[in-house]
């Protein structure tokens, strides 16, 4: 049996990494992993080092959205090894990589998810990283508490369509930012509208500019509205997102 983790070990290894960001949502199924996954490829083009943290225990998607499902974790004199994307090289660690078999559930109660997280942040080699991407569970209960408590990250974002993109939604995430003493970096509207592919109009099927609003609202930034695009649900499928050509973070100032 090895030791267990302790605030030294994860500190160590916190340490080495440049800027940490959770992407949370107030709902599952709004785009946190593709936002995640975006932002990942986004900073990678850039020449940044990059890694990604799948926190969603009872529903791993990164491995997935890189085609990685076959990943699997080497153990090396530096801890747990990340397993690389083919592209870009971004370190993904995901639970997925410690299961014996793809279907196989993972059914964990809120503790041992807490204890999993502390291993993967006290023994992950990330080694030295610009960014670390985080990719929280869905919602702002306890197990994305948890997660952000751990694994401090510098900033939030919070992601949602514009159907659950509601007051409500924002001031939970807030007050869950507030609790971890973490900054909220802003708002992404996902899906926020559909492009004709002739003619180039813009359809916001649930009304414009929600995100924004509310962002004013709660002095909060907007990031970026993402429209519901084929090419980028086509790519995730098929394991390729690294391959989605357009950057919808061009603008975002971290
Ligand atoms: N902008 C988009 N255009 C088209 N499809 C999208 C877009 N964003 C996400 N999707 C698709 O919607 C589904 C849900 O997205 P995703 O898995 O990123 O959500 P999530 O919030 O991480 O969900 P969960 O709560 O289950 O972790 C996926 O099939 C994804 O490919
Ligand atoms: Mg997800
Ligand atoms: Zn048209």
């Amino acid at each position: 049996m090895q030791k267990r983790v302790t605030d030294e070990d994860i500190k160590e290894r916190l340490d080495k990494i440049g800027f940490r960001i959770a992407v949370m949502s107030g709902k599952g199924g709004v785009g946190k992993s593709t936002v995640t996954a975006l932002l990942a490829v986004h900073y990678a083009k850039q020449g940044k080092k990059v890694g990604i943290l799948d926190a969603d225990f009872l529903g791993p998607s990164i491995p997935h959205l890189f085609g990685l499902e076959k990943g699997k974790v080497a153990v090396s004199d530096e801890g747990l090894e990340p397993v690389l994307t083919q592209r870009l090289g971004i370190k993904v660690m995901s639970i997925q990589f410690l299961l014996p078999k793809r279907e196989t559930p993972v059914i964990w109660r809120g503790p041992l998810i807490a204890g999993m997280i502390r291993e993967f942040l006290g023994r992950v080699a990330w080694g030295e990283l610009d960014y670390l991407l985080i990719d929280l569970p869905p919602g702002t209960g306890d197990a994305p508490l948890t997660v952000m408590q751990d694994a401090k990250p510098n900033g939030a974002v919070i992601v949602s369509t514009p159907q659950e993109l509601t007051a409500a939604v924002v001031e939970k995430a807030i007050t869950m930012a507030e609790q971890t003493k973490t900054a909220v970096l802003g708002i992404v509207e996902n899906m926020a509208y559909f492009e004709c592919p002739n003619c180039g109009e813009r359809t916001y099927l649930f009304g414009e500019g929600k995100a924004s609003e509310l962002a004013r609202k709660y002095k909060i930034e907007f990031i970026t509205e993402i429209p519901i695009d084929s090419d980028l649900l086509k790519l995730s499928d098929l394991g390729r997102v690294e391959e989605y050509e357009p950057d919808w973070f061009e603008f975002f100032p971290y």
